[in-house]
């Protein structure tokens, strides 16, 4: 049995200085404490002896159907950390899943966040590997580890096999809206609509549609901060178990190479991702979740960088919500490397990642092994695909639309306004009789911004009226200050900043009023004049702000401190990186 080394700790020749030193390292009583509480674990004397520490991050529970299997995953993270001569420590942090938690996951990942730097920082712990999966746990889990800054690889738990009913494939959340409308338009029976749930998720695993879950996993990959593969194999496969074990060794590795988050997570990486995440349809999620991450890494990026190097990009990727396929297709296709691949030079390929190899280099001749799932770049899906960024008199720090999810027809678009005040108004009148709406209308909803719902939900992507339904309208201009599901679609505009209960002129929107949409222009307008006694001068002199959303709390905090969809809904006093040094020990 070796002994503890007294000094030293650099993790093997030449490597850094190891913070968990001075937990395991010291002779004295402290050593003894952090040592021996260990020792219950049935950890051997020889584990302190100075070899990296890694943290296994994981977000697994039952409440997250999407990451209950990262159990398996951590125990493949752990024995490659053994295989490299570290030191594995799992450790769980607060689990957020898109079915269940009320009101929102999104309320939540701020949260998660703070969760995940405090529990890195406060331990002794070197590198560590993130298991995650669902759409919040991949932002929250890596803003977290982005303020800490320690030698950090995520691992994504991977999708569920491809969802088949009755003949048909069925894609997460996808063929929830469908077969909704469908049970709305009575060509569904409630029988039928169980019949499916099961069919829809049969696998462990993520949303097998280019979701936000998927998308997320596919920018771990453009962002460097992931293994090849890691967005698209799936959950079940032996595969993803062996990635979870090269993982498990290669974060031994950067520890020993001393590579941080911050080498990673550059300028070129997060326009990367901008990039991948319109060649493969990735959902508008992905704007508040990269501006978020790039606050906390110090890497300026804003809003207008999504539309200045995503909006040209072509969509090569066929996948549901938009396309055809699942990720379960996307991966036998090649997944994401062969995208990075084809993408060439439209990428930085410099771009270092956590292999320790480039971007480029990791991908470098990945082929695509079925053309229908990821087209190549000479004839893309749709030309131009990625998401456009809007700006107006309704939207002045900002909007968002996907256009490859949406009607080239509403592209441009001026329609009357039918204003909802909330999603609960929205519920209790859309399909009253007396509602005046036709399929020309615009639908708009407010206060489901950050602040006002609060947490900015999914509900942007408003159902239609059912009477509209039965007639075959598919579609209608939407505009809000929510997100909607990734693996949603239609002509939706999101993310209008500032948000209704901030004061934006969403605000200000009555019924009747005629709105302007001009994807192209790029223009959201609100046909009013900002003079006279129906103008918007008189209408924002009038207006009061709505009570705040939360009191006291958790809640309470995040209505007074988060920060306009623009800037990434992140806390404002969480922005930035405050690294991993701890200067008091506990005892
Ligand atoms: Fe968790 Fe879709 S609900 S991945
Ligand atoms: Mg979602």
């Amino acid at each position: 049995m070796s002994d503890v080394r007294q000094t030293g700790g650099a993790g093997g020749a030449g490597g850094p200085a190891l913070r968990s030193r001075a937990w395991f390292g010291p002779a004295d009583w402290n050593g003894f404490i952090h040592r021996s509480w260990m020792k219950n674990q049935g950890v051997p004397h020889r584990m302190f002896d100075g070899r990296p520490v890694i943290g296994i991050c994981t977000t697994r529970s039952e409440l997250t159907p999407c990451n209950a299997h990262l159990d398996t995953l951590a125990e493949h993270v752990r024995r490659g950390v053994y295989e490299a001569g570290g030191f594995p420590v799992e450790f769980p942090v607060m689990s957020l899943g898109e079915t269940l938690l009320r009101p929102t996951s999104m309320l939540f990942r701020n949260l998660v966040s703070m969760d995940v730097e405090e529990s890195i920082r406060a331990n002794p712990i070197d590198g560590v590997v993130l298991l995650c999966g669902c759409d919040k746990t991949t932002p929250a889990l890596l803003m977290g580890a982005a303020s800490c800054d320690l030698p950090t690889l995520v691992v994504s738990g991977g999708p569920m096999l491809n969802g088949r009913f009755r003949g048909r494939t069925l894609g997460s959340g996808t063929g929830v809206f469908a077969m909704n409308d469908d049970v709305r338009a009575g060509r569904m029976s409630a029988g039928e609509f169980f019949e499916a749930e099961a069919a829809m998720s049969r696998s462990a695993g993520s949303c097998n549609t280019m979701g936000t879950a998927s998308t997320m996993a596919s920018l771990v990959e453009a962002l460097g901060v992931g293994l090849p593969h890691n967005a698209a194999i799936p959950a079940v496969d032996a595969r993803r178990r062996t990635l979870a074990q090269d993982a498990g060794v290669r974060i031994v590795e950067m520890v020993r190479e001393d590579l941080r988050l911050s080498r990673v997570l550059t300028r070129e990486a997060f326009l990367n991702a901008i990039r991948v995440n319109a060649a493969i349809g990735g959902s508008t999620n992905a704007v508040v979740h990269l501006l978020a991450l790039a606050g906390r890494a110090e890497v300026t990026l804003t809003l207008d960088d999504v539309d200045a190097h995503g909006h040209d990009m072509p969509l090569l990727v066929d996948l549901m919500p938009s396309g055809r396929f699942l990720m379960e297709d996307f991966h036998y296709a090649g997944g994401v490397p062969a995208v990075v691949n084809a993408l060439g030079d439209l990428l930085f390929r410099d771009a270092p990642t956590v292999s320790g190899r480039t971007l480029g280099e990791v991908c470098a001749d990945a082929p695509v092994w079925d053309d229908r799932v990821i087209r190549p770049l000479a004839a893309p899906v749709r030309e131009r695909a990625g998401i456009a960024v809007l700006r107006g008199n309704l939207a002045p720090d900002g909007a968002v639309i996907k256009p490859s999810a949406a009607s080239p027809r509403l592209l441009r678009h001026r329609g009357r306004a039918v204003v909802f005040d909330t999603i609960e108004d929205f519920t209790h009148r859309v399909d009253d009789p007396a509602l005046d709406i036709d399929e020309t209308c615009v639908m708009v909803l407010r206060g489901a911004g950050p602040r006002g719902y609060p947490g900015m939900p999914e509900v942007g992507n408003l159902p239609l009226p059912r009477r509209l339904l039965a007639r075959g309208v598919d579609d209608m201009v939407r505009i809000s200050d929510a997100r909607m599901s990734g693996t949603a679609y239609g002509t939706v505009v999101l993310h209008v900043a500032p948000e209704s209960a901030a004061g934006g002129p969403l605000a200000l929107v009555r019924d009747g009023d005629m709105i302007e949409l001009d994807v192209e222009a790029r223009r959201l307008h609100l046909d009013v004049p900002e003079t006279g006694p129906a103008g918007l001068a008189a209408r924002r002199a009038a207006w009061t702000p709505p009570p705040p959303a939360a009191v006291g709390g958790y809640q309470g905090m995040y209505v007074s401190h988060v920060l306009q969809a623009d800037r990434g809904a992140d806390l404002d006093f969480l922005v930035g990186r405050r690294g991993s040094a701890v200067t008091r020990d506990n005892h």
